[in-house]
């Protein structure tokens, strides 16, 4: 017989940058969550979601082969009958996708989408960066109009703040339409070109195929480069220039603040127009300096839609939100709704009064009186205890002898009075505590 391996639990541990979530961290998902969507929703957002899994030309035609994402971060795999899939690495070419495969052109536009849930990248994991993250977003398909981006920014903004994040930044930028970026594209390769000699060999390999990503290099010769590097505002033309412009008007007329940020490209090759991020300042986990955190961000996509197939262009605008990263920051909070503080502890003690507390709870279920109960402890005095521990202001006991007459003991935490009350009366003199 041959010796099997034996197998130690830490094998079998969550893979590298993936975790599990509970207990409050779960609620505070929840919680937030609960929170973006009652935002989204009054400002007339429609829920959607898309598989986990999508065909692999999704994200490689949209998102852009020469992105990290594509190149280096998607988690790939082969099914049995052939197909390639990949778990998403972000939302949006996926909602582009829907919206063509189901005929969204044909329902008044724009059409207002919220979508939320976990994303998958393979980077490098650190604080505040997973491999499986958690992402909720807007987007709004369909017109090219100007007060749409300002509205995704706002959101983003509001969503944040509600969240509990303070002094939030935002970094805006334009590259403009394809005529725009073309212009801006040949002036740029034209600038690094110049100094070829000088760029390491990842901004190199970014010139023959994304020169706009040398923008965000993180190479300190490069860096020194970028200072002089030509700036896309610059080379907008006179419809790009307008609709920026426009832009601007909104959020300075909707009190949102922003700095125009001629680096800021963005990862993701789907761009037009409006570009933006949302900043933190975090504490740097080296040394005791700060450090900016992407919270979030987005810009518009006119011509994603080509990508993917489409005959016509299809315009949209949209931005996602790093749900990881904003609870790691944000102290307020965020219990959905769900969850309600306990206003009664369930107290039981005896095989007679165990057997009949079901009903009881059920009761005071039904009368929606949040209730913890003990079910899983014989012993009154440590149900008593957690009882004061949670703050808990009412104990309903019953005990042996309640369970025989019927009735339960209803203390009062605090000045520590007891009530000998029917059980079918309980429900409503609870009410009646105005506990
Ligand atoms: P993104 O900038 O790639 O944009 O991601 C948005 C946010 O997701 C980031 O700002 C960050 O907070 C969070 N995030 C990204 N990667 C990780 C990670 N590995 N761990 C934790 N958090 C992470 C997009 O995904 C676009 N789809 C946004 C968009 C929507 N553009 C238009 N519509």
């Amino acid at each position: 017989m041959s010796e099997t391996k034996k197998t130690r639990t830490e094998d079998l541990f969550s893979p590298k940058g993936m975790r599990d979530i509970a207990g409050n961290d779960y609620y505070r998902f929840q919680g937030f969550f609960e929170k973006a969507q009652e935002i989204a929703n009054f400002y007339g957002f429609e829920p959607i979601e898309t598989p986990v899994l999508e065909k692999t030309e999704v994200f490689a035609t949209g998102v852009g082969e020469g992105t990290d994402i594509v190149e280096k971060e998607m988690y790939e795999l082969k099914t049995k009958g052939g197909d390639s899939l990949v778990l998403r690495p972000e939302g949006t070419a996926a909602i582009m996708r829907s919206y063509i495969e189901q005929g969204m052109m044909n329902r008044p536009q724009p059409v207002y989408l919220y979508t939320y849930g976990p994303y998958f990248r393979h980077d490098k994991p650190q604080k505040g960066r997973y491999r499986q993250f958690y992402q909720f977003s807007v987007e709004i398909l369909g017109k090219t109009k100007s007060t749409l981006d300002a509205l995704v920014i706002y959101l983003g903004y509001k969503i944040l703040e509600e969240a509990g994040i303070k002094d939030v930044s935002i970094k805006l930028n334009s590259i403009g339409d394809k005529e725009s970026r073309t212009e801006y594209l040949r002036a740029l390769t034209g600038y690094y070109r110049k100094f070829v000699n000088q760029l390491p060999p990842v901004d190199r390999e970014r010139l023959k195929k994304n020169p706009l990503r040398i923008l965000d290099s993180k190479e300190e010769k490069t860096k020194e480069l970028n200072v002089n590097a030509p700036q896309a505002l610059n080379y907008l033309n006179p419809v790009s220039k307008k609709h920026f412009k426009e832009v601007i008007e909104h959020l300075d007329e909707l009190g949102v603040p922003y700095t125009i940020d001629h680096t800021m490209v963005r990862g993701l090759d789907y761009y037009t127009h409006t570009v933006f991020e949302y900043f933190a300042t975090v504490s740097s986990e080296f040394g005791d300096g700060t450090e900016s955190l992407a919270l979030g961000g987005g810009g518009r996509y006119d011509y994603l839609a080509k990508r993917l197939g489409s005959k016509k262009d299809i315009p949209a605008v949209g931005m996602a939100l790093g749900v990881d990263r904003i609870l790691e920051l944000s102290t307020t909070d965020l219990a959905p709704r769900i969850m309600k503080k306990p206003k009664v502890c369930f107290i039981q003690l005896g095989i007679e009064a165990k057997t009949k507390s079901l009903a009881i709870i059920e009761a005071l279920r039904k009368a929606k009186m949040p209730l913890f109960h003990a079910l899983g402890k014989d012993n009154i005095s440590s149900q008593l205890a957690q009882a004061e521990k949670m703050g808990i202001p009412v104990a309903i006991i019953f005990g042996q002898k309640e369970a025989i007459d019927g009735t339960v003991m209803v203390r009062n935490m605090e000045n520590r009075q007891q009530k000998t009350v029917p059980i079918e009366e309980l429900a409503e003199y609870l009410k009646k505590m105005k506990i």
